[in-house]
């Protein structure tokens, strides 16, 4: 394995931020892991696939890319299957792995950019399904102990674009495979009405797999940017929980607000961001090269040479905006290095 100095970022994130990392290095196997433990180099950077990360600075240390591989069958019933796939795989492509053998949980989840290590870090969802529903377990290297652990789905508290490796472990495990229980007899989850408004006005009344696949790819390709063409890393924002009382009085004065009950907590509901942010006059607004994309109020656009510090300039006014405005305190999603 090759450990780089001073090398540009820019084609390892999707928002193509040119920061520059001081060392850099690809994993690719159990023995590339053998070598960046033994160098010991800190600080360590894990990167995936570098679609929900916003760069504001250089790296000091080493960003480590993992590329491990190689996906598995690796336990089958009648009705389930158990597969396990490296880190490193792209989520998308097991995705298609998955549909091309008629395994059924992932169609929800189809399109989205990133790694198969990093679902789980925010517990990636769409369309009315969440990794969680499918998770397993995952094989993850201790970085403070050297050791390997593995995480079923209890250890990994997973919550709303949440787990525990975006708090106690944030960058102290090194995910190296995950394992998810596929359905070879799927119920289809088309509880999300934009996707099941899509499939009725294609037509489609008995949809399977591939076709839930195929509407949730057209949805999200008429709203969010493709990172190939424009910088992004998907909603910058969360959509944030409020308490009932003010979903009320803001009700008042914004009618047509939208929330969505959640389910188990009486007293919250959950606003839409992207709804906050077009009303509060955000949507398509650029400054220099840093935009909020016009088709989707929720992502941040880089229109080609922002920096880190201009995008993350561009969601601090907009927080600042929505908190005056609404009394509501936007988080972003995205991991600020
Ligand atoms: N809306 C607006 N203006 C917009 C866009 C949306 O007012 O510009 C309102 C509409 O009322 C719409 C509601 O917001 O009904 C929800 O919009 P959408 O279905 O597009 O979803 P979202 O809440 O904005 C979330 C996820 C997405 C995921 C979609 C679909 C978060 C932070 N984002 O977005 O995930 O694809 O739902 O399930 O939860 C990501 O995490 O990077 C991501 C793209």
């Amino acid at each position: 394995m090759k450990i780089q100095s001073g090398i540009s970022l820019k084609p390892y994130n999707t928002f193509g931020i040119a920061a520059r990392a001081e060392r850099f290095a690809i994993l690719r196997s159990e023995e590339d892991l053998r070598t960046i433990l033994r160098a010991n180099i800190a600080p360590l950077h894990l990167l995936g696939g570098g679609s929900n990360v916003l760069l504001t600075k250089d790296l000091p240390g080493l960003v480590l890319r993992n590329e491990l591989k190689g996906i598995h069958v690796e336990k089958e019933t009648e009705t389930e299957v158990i597969i396990s796939a490296g880190a490193g795989e792209l989520w998308h492509e097991l995705v298609l792995w998955s549909l091309a053998h008629n395994f059924g949980g992932l169609e929800n989840l189809s399109l989205i950019p990133g790694t198969v290590g990093a679902a789980p870090i925010q517990n990636i969802g769409a369309y009315g399904a969440e990794l969680k529903d499918v998770f397993e377990k995952l094989e993850a290297c201790d970085l403070e102990r050297g050791e390997r652990r593995i995480f079923r789905a209890e250890d990994c508290r997973f919550g709303y674009r949440n787990s525990i490796f975006k708090n106690e472990l944030k960058g102290r495990c090194l995910i190296t495979r995950v394992w998810l229980r596929l359905s070879k007899s799927p119920t289809l989850n088309l509880s999300y009405r934009i996707l099941a408004d899509s499939l009725r006005n294609k037509g489609i009344t008995d949809p399977g797999v591939r076709e839930v696949s195929e509407t949730v790819i057209a949805i999200r390709q008429s709203k969010l940017p493709d990172p190939a063409r424009i910088g992004n890393a998907g909603s910058f924002f969360k959509n944030p929980e409020v308490p009932v009382q003010l979903y009320q009085s803001l009700k008042e004065n914004y009618p047509d607000l939208p929330a969505f009950p959640l389910p188990g907590n009486d007293g919250q509901v959950k606003l839409a961001a992207a709804w906050l942010i077009e009303k509060a006059g955000w949507k398509g607004r650029r400054i220099g090269d840093a935009g909020v994309h016009e088709k989707q109020a929720l992502v941040l656009v880089n229109y080609g040479n922002a920096s880190g510090i201009d995008i993350l300039n561009l969601a601090r006014e907009i927080q600042h905006d929505i908190l005056e405005k609404f009394a509501i305190d936007l988080q972003p999603e995205v991991n600020i290095w």
